[in-house]
């Protein structure tokens, strides 16, 4: 057997707050499951990761990552350790690892992300900036001289980047996502139907419209349903859809004529889960009034454009960091 092959295949890995994806060279994207990690009370022991089933207990199921960085440094190793024995199945891989580094990098996020790569075994670390990733998986020509602007619309973060000539040229990332969408529309499920329902069930109704869920009358106590109407999730939306129109606009202004032309014509192209939200599209158009279009696969945009790099790690476009 060859001595290599023990060290596994190269991966990419997208680590978003909702959900991470594993991208094994020459294989694509072999793992999609929940960012969760579940602990029991009365152990404290790390009892379910990701999309396996909580056994039974009182347990405690937390998110480990926010804004694309480890919020809770242990739990994130233990996942991507599972996740990583998932998808290549043997505990003895050391892969070349590519990460997509989240907007307005500095030195620190930089380093906490290739230091847990390192400890959860990586021979070598590649980081390659989100908005490149982003833009490579949307399929946009990002070596050609012309801007290419890519709104990644997260869980708890959306990253706006423009990018030409093979780097990324402006990169910003505001921390609104689909996540705020959702508990919009809980608040509001209780402002106007006066009902509480669970941000399980908003997120329900946030993908299929008009949705009736199960919800419960705070002073009685009494079970009820609600239906949740277009109108409703389209007032949700609002804000966090502003919110991202300004910060693009605002990036647009600070662009060089010539790239913010590019801009105008090709319009902006959308990525991540966000995205998906129905409405959110041409709400950005109307606000923004340019071109917005939705990539092909824009859930799994990242962790595509993650994916090419690792396919050739010898052409990662842009800003690349390697720590040996
Ligand atoms: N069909 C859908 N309709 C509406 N929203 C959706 C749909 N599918 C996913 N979402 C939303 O997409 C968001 C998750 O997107 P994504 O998987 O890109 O996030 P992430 O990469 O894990 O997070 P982040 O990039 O913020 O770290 C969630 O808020 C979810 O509600
Ligand atoms: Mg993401």
């Amino acid at each position: 057997m060859n001595p290599l092959r023990l060290l596994g295949r190269d991966v990419a890995i997208d680590l978003g707050a909702a959900s991470t994806q594993i991208y094994v060279k020459g294989k694509g994207i072999v793992l999609n499951e929940p960012s969760v990690v579940t602990r029991s009370l009365a152990t404290g022991k790390v009892v379910a990761v990701g999309a396996d089933p909580a056994p039974k207990g009182e347990t405690l199921t937390v998110r480990p990552v926010s804004g694309g960085l480890p919020y809770d440094g242990d739990l994130t190793r233990h996942m991507l350790r599972h996740f990583l024995k998932k998808a290549h199945g043997h505990p003895f891989a050391r892969p070349c690892m590519v990460i997509a580094l989240p907007s307005d990098p500095t030195g620190i996020i930089g380093d906490a992300l290739s230091n847990m790569a390192y400890d959860i075994e990586a021979r070598r670390v590649y980081l390659v900036h989100h908005g490149m990733a982003a833009a490579m998986g949307a399929g946009l020509p990002v070596k050609e001289a012309t801007g290419n602007m890519v709104i990644d619309i997260g869980c708890d973060t959306t990253r706006i980047a423009v990018v030409s000539c093979g780097a990324v040229v402006a990169a910003r990332s505001l921390p609104v996502g689909g996540g705020d969408v959702t508990k919009a529309l809980v608040a509001l499920v209780r402002r106007e139907h006066g009902l509480v329902i669970t941000e399980a069930a908003a997120e329900d109704a946030k993908r299929r419209k008009p949705l009736e869920v199960p919800a419960v009358d705070p002073y009685t106590g009494e079970r009820r349903t609600v239906t949740i109407s277009a109108e409703l999730v389209s007032m949700a939306t609002k804000t966090p859809a502003e919110r991202i129109a300004r910060a693009a606009a605002d990036m647009v202004e600070g662009l060089s004529p010539d790239l913010a032309l590019d801009i105008a014509d090709r319009g902006a192209v959308l990525t991540g889960g966000g995205s998906l939200l129905r409405g959110l599209g041409k709400r950005l158009r109307q606000e923004l009034g340019i071109p917005v279009q939705r990539a092909e696969r824009p859930v799994e945009s990242v962790a595509l454009g993650l994916g090419r790099c690792v396919d050739d790690l010898r052409r990662i476009p842009g800003r690349l960091v390697i720590r040996p």
